[in-house]
């Protein structure tokens, strides 16, 4: 079963006043903070429109980030239908106030809440933990965000098949960068991510693998795409030679402007949790 909610938060503190990735290296340069609030808003709507319910989490004051919902939880299914999530060990010290606020909100939602042990310093959920809810998969990244060693307590936590591959380019630090789960069938990929062997790894669990260069990756955040039904696909209006691709294979494309998150580091992907 796919999830239909959509949790989102507004950019209401957006900024970009630390450094976090490779992306965040101009400080408030060319950073349109009005924009930016109308591109979340139009996100938003194509949610809507798609039919999936949108629910927004209170922004905080000089949490910075938390309009990218996709970092501080991993909601899922257990095997036998409960409502449960794992929370994030935020990798940097900006981050991290970012986590009690969702672990209240999933409360509020009836969500069996687990914290990871001690052992597992850091881990984003679905920056790096991407979810195939048909096949009970979940890919995950690891190397810059996420420490390897949560794969483990994932799979006995979830009993979901767990596929691990390191992270080998600072551009592409998270695995919703390079990675993009279209459907059981098609996924999206920038092979410059990856060592070959896991690149290969990864192609094993499809049929059809639509790959992205590295440059077309790093410029449009194409992989940071999100396909929420198997078929729509949102993406960064900048990507044009995936869009392109991803029509010829069948998807309906859905552009839309992020170039003030992609300053930060982020695009669709990053800017939504899809819970049950
Ligand atoms: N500035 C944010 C950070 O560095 C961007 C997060 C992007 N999120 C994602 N899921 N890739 O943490």
């Amino acid at each position: 079963m796919l999830p239909l909610k959509v949790l989102m938060c507004e950019p209401k503190y957006f900024d970009i006043n630390y450094i976090g990735n490779e992306y965040m290296t101009n400080l408030n340069a060319d950073f349109d903070k009005h924009l930016a609030l109308n591109q979340w808003n139009s996100l938003k709507s194509i949610y809507e429109n798609l039919g999936l319910e949108v629910r927004t989490i209170t922004p905080a004051e000089n949490l910075v980030d938390m309009v990218f919902t996709a970092n501080q939880s991993l909601p899922f299914l257990s095997i036998d239908g409960v409502k449960k999530v794992v929370l994030s060990k935020m990798r940097n010290e900006q981050r991290k106030n970012e986590v009690p606020f969702f672990k209240d909100f999933y409360l509020k939602e009836g969500y069996e809440v687990i914290e990871l042990p001690e052992n597992i310093s850091y881990f984003e959920s679905m920056g790096d933990a991407i979810i195939d809810y048909n096949r009970k998969i979940i890919f995950g990244g690891f190397g810059y965000r996420t420490h390897e060693n949560v794969y483990d307590f994932l799979k006995e936590v979830t009993g979901y098949e767990t596929v691990k591959v390191n992270l080998m380019n600072k551009f592409f630090y998270h695995l919703d960068t390079c990675f993009s789960l279209l459907n059981s069938e098609t996924a999206l990929i920038c092979p410059e991510a990856f060592s070959g062997e896991d690149f290969k790894k990864l192609t094993q669990y499809f049929n059809e693998i639509i790959t992205v260069s590295a440059e077309e990756n790093k410029n449009s955040f194409a992989c940071n795409c999100h396909c929420p039904d198997g078929r729509n696909v949102v993406i960064e209006k900048k990507a044009n030679s995936t869009a392109f691709l991803l029509t010829e294979n069948g998807f309906n494309v859905i552009e839309t402007d992020t170039s003030e998150f992609m300053k930060s580091g982020g695009s669709v992907f990053c800017m939504k949790m899809m819970y049950f």
